[in-house]
């Protein structure tokens, strides 16, 4: 009877280890291949909890909206943000289009549906392990907000 519960247990134990070596004999560090979408899904699951979960809390005061905002939001992005997301945040550049995880149509609903608080932090954090810098250290709390109106002002227009 022991021997049996040993032997189930080195059973389990083995075909564990087997399918890890199989895992990691499949996967590849190229950064060309598309995500698979079991990938796709349960990274942007956990993304969303994050963001939405670090995102609460008190926010530095919002500058007023409206189209001053946006043009200052929009000379800021073309200067630092252009060289992945492209000059209109809409069409990701080369370099964007090929980074793992690729950028995103900042316009797009996907990008949309982060509510303001939401993207303000992803702007001054960043999002660890793909591209997305942080520009906490480079622009103060309210260029943040320029940029975060700039890029809601991206959703109102029509796709490309
Ligand atoms: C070096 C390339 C690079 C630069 C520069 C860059 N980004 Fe990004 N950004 C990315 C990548 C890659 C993603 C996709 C990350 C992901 O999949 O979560 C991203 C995602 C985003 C998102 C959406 C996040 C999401 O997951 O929905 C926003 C908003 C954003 N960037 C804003 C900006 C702004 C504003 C700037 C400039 C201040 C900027 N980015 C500069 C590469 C970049």
């Amino acid at each position: 009877m022991r021997h049996r519960k040993l032997f189930l247990v080195l059973l389990v134990l083995f075909l564990a280890a087997a399918a890890l070596l199989f895992a990691a004999s499949q996967f590849s560090l190229s950064a060309l291949n598309e995500p698979g979408r079991l990938e796709t899904y349960a990274a942007t699951k956990v993304k969303r909890w994050l963001v939405r979960r670090s995102a609460r809390g008190l926010l530095p005061a919002e500058p007023p909206r409206g189209s001053a905002s946006v043009n200052t939001g929009g000379m800021i992005f073309r200067g630092e943000c252009a060289a992945c997301h492209g000059i209109e945040g809409r069409k990701p550049t080369d370099i964007g289009r090929w980074m793992y995880p690729r950028t995103l149509d900042l316009g797009s609903p996907q990008v949309q549906q982060w509510s303001d608080a939401e993207l303000f932090w992803i702007i001054k954090n960043g999002v660890r392990m793909t591209g997305m810098p942080g520009f906490g250290k480079l622009h103060s709390d309210e260029q943040i907000w320029h940029l975060v109106h700039y890029i809601r002002s991206l959703g109102a227009q029509p796709r490309q």
